[in-house]
């Protein structure tokens, strides 16, 4: 599949069939990944991979309780929730993407765009082995309960956490407005 093919297909995946995702993959998925342009040679990231049992029902509890003051959450009947954590357990693999916190703003915001050029070099190499994600910046991702329980340090950051796994259904893409109409031409 040619770049441009791989970058138009490529879809978020948020239903996942049982198929399991193997550790190799994500590493080898991984190491193509930390190719991504990134300023000073800083390669301001890390992983996480989430995909044993145990691990996935800490994290997804964690998640879950990390939201639990949210109103939109609170209101929700224990059954809705209950189904909330039994759905995020029954993702395959999660992969969060941790990311150095720099005092100086500027390097902070390159960072933060070497970080995203990782992860979406990283959605588009799965894509290629049919392996699809969703790439979540739920509040959760802030909160310091979830950095508590998965070892965030206070240097730290979270960028996104992917949730991923292979899929039976591909949604429909949403139609993209063409760079033309958001072009200006100096
Ligand atoms: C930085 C970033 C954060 C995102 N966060 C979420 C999220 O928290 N929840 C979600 O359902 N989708 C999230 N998405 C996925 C977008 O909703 C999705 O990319 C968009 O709807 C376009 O669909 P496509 O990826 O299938 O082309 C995020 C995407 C990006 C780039």
């Amino acid at each position: 599949m040619s770049i441009a093919n791989t970058i138009r297909s490529r879809r978020s995946i948020r239903q996942f069939n049982d198929r399991a995702v193997s550790m190799e993959l994500i590493i080898q998925l991984l190491n193509d990944a930390v190719w991504a342009p990134n300023h000073g040679m800083r390669e301001p990231w890390r992983f996480i991979v989430v995909e044993r049992e145990g691990a996935k029902e800490k994290v997804s509890r964690l998640i879950l309780d990390s939201m639990s003051h949210m109103k939109r959450i609170k209101l929700l009947p224990e059954k809705v929730k209950q189904l909330m954590r039994t759905r995020l357990n029954q993702v395959p693999a999660h992969l969060i993407v941790v990311m150095k916190v720099d005092k100086d703003r500027h390097k902070q915001e390159e960072d933060y765009a070497a970080v995203s050029c990782l992860i979406q070099n990283f959605q588009l190499l799965a894509w290629e082995k049919e392996l699809g994600m969703i790439w979540s910046t739920m509040e959760f991702i802030r909160s310091p309960l979830f950095h508590e329980g998965v070892g965030i340090q206070p240097n730290e950051q979270v960028v996104g956490m992917l949730h991923m796994g292979y899929f039976d259904k591909m949604p429909k893409g949403k139609p993209r407005t063409p760079a033309e109409k958001k072009l200006t031409v100096l």
